[in-house]
């Protein structure tokens, strides 16, 4: 089974991602809906709840763990690597490669939370691969509450997306990462504010095709990890919006499950 964490609701976009990329296997959710969101808290707090999360994931059988979330990726992976012995996929890396083949100028833009921003992580990646590649990030702490809410179509959020945008088109990227797995909900959005002529990075894709790269090569994961298009979505608490957003990201129904976290 692969287990799948994230703060909240953005997560289920690297499972649908998942559901496309890698048919039938299972798949063990957990959104941290209690303590959400992630991006306002401190790397040693995050970390905390990605230990808590995995504990709760292996738990329930997982055999690899996906952390879905950009804020997590950005500050626990090392630490887990090193604490379980089992395989940990992140979101960073494989965003950070797929923008750096995409740019064309080398100006690469990033839209995160602010831990993610604050990590310097995206940063520091594009510029171990392409030193030359000039790299603006932008902080957008209002997005995930907002998608939270389920505004994803309101003026409201076009006003705000805008104005974080502003920094970024003035440093005219030529492709924008969106750095945190709750904004390819709005990806319509910033793509029309950003124009059509700047190809927008989607984190979530890149850590499905990252997955099943590594499943192909690895025999062993391949035995380890069951095929039964079994899906199981727990939450740490529960929302009226979790299950009709969540049944708009996966068009499927979910039974939400819950675990206190
Ligand atoms: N979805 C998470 C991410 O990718 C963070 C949202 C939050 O702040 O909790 O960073």
């Amino acid at each position: 089974m692969i287990g799948v964490f994230d703060s909240g609701i953005g997560g289920l976009t690297v499972v649908r991602a998942l559901m496309e990329c890698l048919p039938g296997y299972d798949v063990l959710y957990f959104g941290d809906t209690a303590r959400t969101p992630y991006g306002s808290k401190s790397p040693s707090t995050v970390i905390r709840y990605a230990i808590e999360n995995t504990e709760f994931l292996l738990s329930e059988g997982a055999q690899a763990v996906v952390l879905a979330c950009n804020t997590a990726s950005s500050v626990a992976p090392d630490l887990l690597r090193r604490r379980y012995d089992l395989p940990f996929f992140e979101v960073i890396s494989p965003a950070a490669e797929m923008a750096v083949q995409s740019s064309r100028k080398g100006r690469i833009g990033i839209i995160g939370t602010r831990a993610t921003v604050a990590s310097g992580v995206y940063e520091a990646l594009i510029q171990k691969l392409r030193p030359e590649y000039r790299v603006v990030a932008s902080a957008c702490p209002l997005l995930v509450p907002l998608v939270e809410e389920g505004w994803l179509k309101k003026p409201e959020t076009a006003m705000i997306v805008k104005k974080y945008l502003r920094p970024l088109k003035a440093n005219q990227i030529d492709t924008l990462i969106l750095g945190c797995t709750h904004y390819p909900l709005v990806a319509d959005l910033i793509q029309a504010k950003i124009g059509r002529r700047v190809r927008v990075i989607d984190s979530s894709t890149g850590v499905a095709n990252s997955m099943k790269n590594a499943i192909e090569q690895d025999t062993d994961l391949q035995k380890r990890l069951k095929r039964n298009g079994r899906y199981r979505f727990f939450v740490s608490d529960t929302t009226p919006q979790f299950e009709n957003i969540a049944r708009s990201i996966l068009k499927r129904p979910i039974r939400l499950e819950t675990h206190a976290g």
